[in-house]
C-alpha cells in the first residue's frame, strides 16, 4: 500500500506568508503534536476508544465472510437501511471498489446491487421496493442505538414488505447490526431470529466503517474485506509512529490544525479527482463535521470550533465551483485526493481532425489529462494565494482503500486532540433527534413536544409582528 501527504502548497514559501505556514512553526508545535498522538494512544489503549483496533479483529471478519459465503447467490440486492454513521461507510467501500452505480455494471446474484435506505423521504423509499424483488433481496439493517427513527421507520416498512412475500422465512433474509447490549433494534432482532453482528460500544457510529457496520454489507457484495483491513492495519502501524516524516496522519492533523488555527481557513474542501473516491469524501464530510464542530472544549469553556468540510469532485467541479475557490472569499484550504494509477488510462484515440483543440489531446490518455487538470488546479489556486495539499493514492483498491479510512479517522483523532475537544460525541444532534420523537410521540418525549411548541409559539408572534 502506498498512500502519501504533500503538504508543500500549505507552506508560506509557496502560498505566502498571510496563508500558508512555515517550516519552523511546523518544528515548533512538533512536540504538541508528539503529545496529541501520545494521549490518543493512552485511550485506545485503555480501549477508549476502539476504530484503531478494528483492523486486526480477525474473529469479526471471519465471521462476517462465513455468512456472506452461506447466503451468496441467493439475492441480486442488498437493501441497507442505515443513515450516517451506519450507511456512510457502505456507500464510500461499494463506490470506491465496484465505482459509482451508474457505472457499476448489470447486478445479478453473482454481482448484487447496494441499495442504501437512509433518507426517508417516501417518494424514494417507494420508487426503491418498486425496483427491488423481496425473493431476490437480502436486508441488513444497522443503528447502533437501535431507535434511530429514520432506520426504524424505513425498517418497519421494509420487514412488511418482506413479510407479504416470503411469510414466515421473511426474517431469514434479515440480518442486523447494532450494539451487543442495548436497544430496541437489539430486541426485535433476538425476538425475530436475525443474524446479528455487533458494534463495539467504543465505536462511534462515524469511525465504524471497518467494523461489521461496513464489512458486513461490503462483504456482501463481493469487496474483499481481508484485504481492506491489511491496508487498514499497515496505515495503523504508521499512524502510531511518533515520527512525523513517516506518520502521515499525524502530519497531516498538524498542518491543518496550524492553517485552520492561525491562518482562519475555516472551510476545508476535500477534492478528490477520482469518480470511485466520491463516496468517500461524503463519508469524509461527516466524520470531519460531527467531530470536529463543538461547542466546548475538554476544559468546559465555549468555542464553537469547527471546520466546515466541503466536498467537490475534480474535474468536474472545476466548471462549477473554482472560479468561487479563486475568486471568493480565501477562507478555505482545499485538500486534493490523487490516484496515481486508474484501471485503465483511457487513451484518446490518436486520429487527427485538423482542428486544434482535437488534435492537442488525439493520443494522450484521460489519466494524463486528469493528473495535468489538478496540478493546474492547484497552481492557479497557488497563484490566487489558496493554499492546498494533496494525498495520493497509488490506486484505489481494497488496500488502499482500506489505508486511506484509517488514515482520515487518525487524522480526525489528532485534530481532536490538538484542539482539545472530545471528537467522538455528537451533543449538537440530540436535541433535534429528541425534538423529532416528541413530534411523532413517542413515549416520555413530551418535554421535548412541549419544547417545540413553545418555538412555534415564538415564530408565530414573530409572524404577527410582521403582519401588524
Ligand atoms: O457518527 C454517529 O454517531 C452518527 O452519525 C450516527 O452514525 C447516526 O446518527 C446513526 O446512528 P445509529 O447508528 O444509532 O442509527
Amino acid at each position: 500500500m502506498k498512500i502519501q501527504f504533500d503538504e508543500t502548497n500549505m507552506l508560506a514559501g509557496v502560498a505566502g506568508e498571510r496563508n500558508g505556514i512555515s517550516r519552523s512553526e511546523i518544528a515548533k508545535n512538533e512536540k504538541r503534536a508528539l503529545d496529541a498522538l501520545a494521549s490518543f494512544q493512552k485511550q485506545s489503549g485503555a480501549k477508549e476508544q476502539g476504530f484503531p483496533h478494528l483492523p486486526f479483529q480477525t474473529a469479526t471478519i471471519q465471521d462476517i465472510n462465513a455468512y456472506a459465503e452461506s447466503v451468496r447467490g441467493s439475492y441480486d440486492t442488498v437493501c441497507l437501511i442505515g443513515i450516517g454513521g451506519s450507511a456512510l461507510g457502505a456507500w464510500a467501500l461499494d463506490c470506491g471498489i465496484r465505482g459509482p452505480h451508474p457505472v457499476q455494471g448489470a447486478f445479478s446474484a453473482g454481482h448484487p446491487r447496494l441499495v442504501i435506505l437512509d433518507n426517508v423521504d417516501p417518494a424514494f423509499t417507494s420508487a426503491a421496493l418498486a425496483s427491488m424483488n423481496p425473493r431476490k433481496t437480502l436486508v441488513v439493517v444497522v443503528a447502533k442505538s437501535g431507535s434511530t427513527a429514520e432506520t426504524v421507520s424505513s425498517f418497519l416498512i421494509v420487514r412488511d414488505w418482506l413479510r407479504q412475500a416470503l411469510k414466515a422465512k421473511a426474517f431469514g433474509r434479515i440480518a442486523a447490526v447494532t450494539s451487543a447490549d442495548h436497544g430496541d433494534l437489539l430486541e426485535l432482532a433476538k425476538r425475530e431470529n436475525y443474524k446479528t453482528f455487533y458494534l463495539p460500544g467504543n465505536v462511534g457510529g462515524r469511525f465504524s466503517v471497518l467494523s461489521a457496520v461496513g464489512l458486513l454489507p461490503a462483504a456482501l457484495i463481493g469487496i474483499d474485506i481481508r484485504k481492506l483491513t491489511r491496508g487498514a492495519a499497515a496505515m495503523t502501524h504508521l499512524a502510531w509512529q511518533p515520527d512525523l516524516t513517516v506518520n502521515i496522519a499525524l502530519r497531516a492533523a498538524l498542518c491543518h490544525w496550524l492553517l485552520w488555527t492561525t491562518r482562519n481557513k475555516t472551510i476545508q474542501v476535500a477534492f478528490p479527482y477520482s469518480n470511485h473516491l466520491w463516496g468517500t469524501a461524503f463519508w469524509f464530510r461527516q466524520l470531519w463535521a460531527e467531530s470536529l464542530g463543538k461547542a466546548k472544549n475538554r476544559a468546559g469553556n465555549v468555542v464553537n470550533t469547527g471546520q466546515t468540510p466541503v466536498a467537490a469532485l475534480g474535474t468536474t467541479d472545476q466548471h462549477s465551483q473554482v472560479q468561487l475557490y479563486i475568486e471568493g472569499p480565501n477562507d478555505k484550504v482545499f485538500t486534493f485526493w490523487a490516484v496515481e494509477k486508474f484501471g485503465d488510462v483511457g487513451r484518446i484515440p490518436k486520429e487527427k481532425l485538423n482542428l486544434p483543440a482535437f488534435d492537442s489531446l488525439a493520443g494522450q490518455s484521460l489519466a494524463k489529462l486528469i493528473d495535468a487538470e489538478r496540478r493546474a488546479t492547484a497552481a492557479a489556486m497557488i497563484d490566487a494565494g489558496r493554499p492546498n495539499c494533496t494525498f495520493t493514492l497509488q490506486k484505489v483498491d481494497e488496500d488502499h482503500l482500506g489505508g486511506f479510512l484509517q488514515l482520515m479517522e487518525f487524522q480526525t483523532a489528532f485534530i481532536g486532540e490538538l484542539l482539545d475537544i472530545n471528537a467522538f460525541d455528537q451533543e449538537g444532534v440530540e436535541l433535534g433527534k429528541k425534538l423529532t420523537f416528541g413530534l411523532m410521540g413517542r413515549k416520555g418525549y413530551g418535554e421535548y413536544r412541549a419544547q417545540f411548541e413553545a418555538y412555534e409559539k415564538k415564530r408565530a408572534a414573530a409572524q404577527s409582528d410582521r403582519s401588524a
